[in-house]
């Protein structure tokens, strides 16, 4: 667990990048090449909108005959694929079966602050917590994930996460057969002891970059194998790592589609061949694998780590392996795809009320920065200068409005995340978003300076405020996060 701390770091870093080990760099040899794990589905409208989920310590095997401690959602690790239907209201009942309180966040669910599962909604051990979801917004692939106080990244870390599909009434003719062509890939890199146990350890460097691991799973496999139809295959991407970015492509450097972002469906397919996602980031993608090759897929080193980055650039290199995808001729997959997904909608800039600045720091960057018109800020880890404080409520938001959020990131790039709202970038370093970053959105990588257009549409209480954060899980834990309210 991270405490709050305030950190003035300058020397040390160039001994670092030996201490922090470089990414994806394997000892021994994995043992990869299992069947990739699909998660049992919960489709909450088949069981009267009412499901319950047990939060526990289990074990999973990583590797043969060394099971690993891990913890789960109602499975030894993540959780099970929940399907919500536009329009109901499902009743969630999460019992806590950890020694730790824990709470449980629908990331990306636009539900009001007290049952979002912030680091308000505690769930003590040995204790049930019941919320129910009203499921107001369109198509579009969720998650969940704990949120404790200070405890966020190792709770996650030992497994904790699922994925949401929400569906809306129409599939526009996509892919939709759960585990057969509409499936769940859950990213994320671990670093296992030779006992086969994760090793969260964070030290200072662990705090100032995030816990970056050296071996890839998905959906709790080492570089799975997944057999698909031979045709349009539908992959629902997850960036499910504390910290690093992946950069993914198929070593054949086929083309796919991305469909959706983090807010659903975008007007129509973006073609595209490498595809960078950042913890917490969703895309949906659609691969056609008609040509009976089997394809793998494969990412970049972590390219936006400032600092750290060019100290470690030696060390990085090439792409490495994240699964496999075998094509069976067996069943029949979709072979037309619709040109176009959902209308698209423009947004009013000058409909903004307000225009907020957001100053994100790791506390590496100089002992000050001086941004115009506001005082100097210190160098903690933190935004505008401050750490979390949950008895502090930054920004007051009012219910319907929309403002502008101008986030700079200093010393390396930010996974920048809002609860309980959905954004559109306006810019990125004063250029227009790529058309992929042009749909509604939770989470956006600041690299230099973000503009956003935020729509806040679900009240938030100063008992149950939201959150917005950095989604490197550590530098949320140890205070890169603010809260609202919207009234
Ligand atoms: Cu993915 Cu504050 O959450
Ligand atoms: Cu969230
Ligand atoms: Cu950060």
């Amino acid at each position: 667990m991270i405490t709050r701390r305030v950190l003035t770091i300058g020397a040390g870093i160039a001994a670092s990048a030996a201490l922090f080990g470089p990414p994806f760099v394997r000892g021994e040899r994995t043992q990869g090449g299992g069947r990739l794990p699909i998660p049992r589905l919960i489709d909450a409208n088949r069981q009267g909108n009412v499901v319950k989920l047990r939060v526990a310590p289990g074990s999973h095997e990583f590797y043969k005959g060394k099971p690993t401690p891990t913890f789960g959602y109602s499975a030894s690790i993540l959780g099970p694929v929940l399907r919500f239907r536009r329009g109901d209201h499902v009743e969630m009942s999460v019992e806590n079966a950890l020694d730790a309180t824990t709470t449980v966040h629908w990331h990306g669910l636009l539900v009001p602050g007290d049952v979002d599962g912030g680091p308000q909604g505690k769930i003590e051990p040995g204790t049930t917590w019941r919320a129910v979801l009203p499921i107001e917004q369109p198509a579009a692939t969720l998650w969940y994930h704990p949120h404790p106080h200070h405890d966020t990244a190792r709770q996650t870390y030992m497994g904790l996460a699922g994925l949401i599909i929400l569906d809306d009434v129409d599939h526009l003719g996509l892919p939709h057969n759960y585990g057969v062509d509409d499936l769940p890939i859950i990213i994320q890199d671990r670093t296992f002891g030779s006992d086969g146990s994760l090793d969260y350890d964070v030290d200072e460097l662990g705090v100032i970059y995030g816990v970056r691991g050296d071996t890839l799973i998905v959906n709790g496999a080492i570089e799975p194998v997944a057999k698909v139809p031979a045709g349009w295959v539908r992959l629902r991407l997850l960036n499910g790592a504390n910290a690093q970015n992946f950069d993914l492509r198929f070593r054949d450097r086929r083309s796919f589609q991305v469909i959706a972002s983090d807010g659903g469906l975008l007007p129509r397919p973006v073609p595209m061949t490498r595809l960078r996602i950042s913890p917490a980031e969703r895309f949906e993608i659609l691969v056609d694998f008609s040509n009976g090759k089997p394809a793998l897929l494969e990412t970049g080193p972590d390219e936006v780590m400032g600092i750290f980055g060019a100290v470690s650039e030696d060390h990085t290199g090439d792409f490495v392996a994240v699964m496999r995808f075998e094509p069976t001729a067996a069943t029949a997959a979709a072979k037309h795809l619709p040109s176009r997904l959902v209308d698209s909608e423009t947004v009013n800039p000058a409909a903004a009320v307000q225009r907020r600045q957001f100053i994100l720091n790791n506390g590496v960057c100089g002992q000050r920065m001086r941004m115009s018109g506001q005082p100097d800020i210190p160098a903690i880890i933190g935004i505008n200068g401050r750490t979390h404080d949950p008895n502090r409520i930054d920004v007051e938001t009012k219910l319907g409005a929309t403002e502008i959020w101008e986030v700079t990131s200093v010393g390396m790039a930010h996974p920048f995340h809002v609860h309980g709202a959905l954004f559109r970038i306006l810019s990125l370093d004063d250029k227009p978003p790529p058309d992929h970053l042009a749909g509604w959105k939770d989470v956006v990588l600041v690299e230099g300076t973000a503009r956003l257009l935020v729509k806040f549409t679900k009240p938030a209480t100063r008992e149950h405020p939201f959150m917005y954060h950095c989604h490197i899980l550590e530098h949320e834990d140890a205070g890169m996060m603010g809260q609202y309210t919207c009234t």
